[in-house]
């Protein structure tokens, strides 16, 4: 395609470097979708006729039937997907094959594919993120006053209800979904017509491209059009991100699958067991969600570094943006699917789930705060009082709310026995009814919301 000036092909080596083929296939659709926005626009401006336009089209339409049936047929003399589509187009009509390239570079035709797989692939996660979200939120719901420990530096700290925690998981999602959305409003732009990279001297309708493929307007700078890889970035961020999120819940699914935890039962179908323990019941698929997070913001470190030294324009540096935004894709809807299963289907221990609540002295600042509002201690004395009452019943090896009134008399005259109304955790977790707070009718108006933007 490129050979006019060249005495030699080039060496085995040489094309072995060169070749994108084995990974670029993937763009054959998008590259086709393309190809046909360009091919009407060229006929539209008169700058091709419409007999080679509508052999052009056709010739299109037909590579899409065959590699929709067969996938495409790698011939390694030919470097990418552009030139297996238009060397298998030379094949079907002949010689017009060879106006399609007409007022186009494979520069801006790579920018364009490229940006039409990853707008997909936004998309497709979105849908996975949506699909998860509504997990989340059924699963919620039926939990809103299931009480559990809440955790700072993994020490029970106060009781929470499990929805609550749940639902803490779904705005991690939501802002993914955000992030997507934002990623795909950026990128949502048209290199098509920037060509090699100073535009073109024929009269093309970039807008009539852009609006073709679905974008919102052509790009503004073609130098700029084709040496872009923000959108590849920008999806590999909001990958990151959302594998990050992913990881965190499948690090939390595993600890409390294990014994001493013991706050869920992993469904049998994502368990796996061990070839010599017999009573494993391992959280691999969990595992490996978390797991996978490396790896796919290792591909986002990996194209940083690849563009991070380029000059304007197109480099063949470039080639390499391809691969990470793949495999992180790959793994970041396989984590998703994955995870999202997982939790639909794992049994939540809550009978569990409140003794650890009960067990951990969670009402301890419930106990404080009351020595404040009806005691009239100020804070600092109420922390104190209130950690020798949680010493006293470490000693005695009981739960707040079982010791005695005389004994908490004897750690301080001014508590009486209203104090039993804030000491269990039910009643702790029903009086943080601040705004977000673990109250159950403030869980109930969270999802409500959530509901809303899921349309559920
Ligand atoms: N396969 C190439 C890539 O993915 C297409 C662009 C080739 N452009 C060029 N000037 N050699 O980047």
């Amino acid at each position: 395609m490129w050979g006019g000036r060249f005495k030699g092909g080039p060496s085995a080596l040489m094309r072995e470097i060169n070749a994108s083929i084995a990974f670029d296939k993937r763009l054959w659709r998008e590259d086709i979708q393309a190809s046909l926005a360009h091919v009407v626009m060229l006929e539209a401006q008169a700058i091709i006729g419409e007999d080679d336009a509508s052999a052009i089209a056709e010739g299109l339409e037909r590579i899409a039937d065959e590699y929709a049936l067969k996938g495409v047929p790698e011939d390694p003399a030919l470097e990418d997907i552009h030139m297996h589509v238009e060397a298998r187009l030379a094949e079907l009509i002949g010689p017009a094959a060879g106006r399609l390239h007409t007022a186009r570079s494979r520069n801006d035709q790579v920018a364009t594919d490229f940006r039409l797989w990853t707008r997909n692939a936004i998309d497709e996660a979105d849908a996975a993120l949506a699909a998860f979200g509504r997990v989340l939120v059924a699963r919620a719901e039926a939990h809103c006053d299931a009480v559990m420990p809440g955790f700072t530096h993994l020490q029970s700290a106060q009781p929470v209800t499990l929805g609550h925690h749940l639902m803490a998981w779904f705005e991690m999602l939501r802002r993914d979904r955000s992030r997507f959305a934002d990623a795909r409003a950026r990128l949502n732009e048209s290199p098509l017509g920037a060509a090699a990279l100073a535009g073109t001297s024929f009269p093309i309708d970039r807008d009539a491209t852009a609006a073709a493929l679905g974008f919102d307007r052509p790009m503004a700078n073609s130098l700029d059009a084709v040496s872009d890889r923000d959108f590849a970035l920008d999806y590999l961020a909001s990958a990151a991100f959302c594998a990050l999120h992913l990881s965190r819940m499948a690090e939390e699914l595993v600890l409390w699958a294990s014994q001493p935890f013991a706050f869920v039962a992993l469904p049998d179908d994502f368990s796996t067991g061990s070839s010599i323990m017999p009573q494993k019941r391992n959280p691999d698929a969990a595992e490996l969600v978390r797991g996978h997070a490396g790896r796919i913001a290792g591909q986002l470190v990996s194209l940083v570094v690849t563009m991070k030294g380029l000059p304007l324009a197109y480099s063949k540096d470039m080639q390499d943006d391809k691969e990470p935004v793949f495999l992180a894709h790959d793994l970041l809807l396989l984590s998703l699917q994955a995870l999202a299963a997982m939790v639909e289907k794992t049994a939540f221990r809550t009978e569990r789930m409140r003794a650890a609540a009960e067990a951990g002295f969670a009402t301890a600042t419930d106990l404080a705060d009351w020595l404040v509002r009806c005691a009239g201690l100020p804070f600092r004395e109420a922390h104190h009082v209130t950690g020798r009452v949680v010493a006293l019943a470490e000693e005695r090896g009981c739960a707040l709310a079982d010791l005695d009134l005389a004994a908490l008399q004897a750690i301080d005259a001014r508590i009486d026995s209203r104090v039993f109304e804030i000491l269990t955790v039910d009643a702790s977790v029903k009086s943080r009814t601040s705004y977000g707070g673990t109250a159950p009718e403030r869980v109930k108006e969270q999802i409500k919301r959530a509901k809303k933007t899921l349309n559920v």
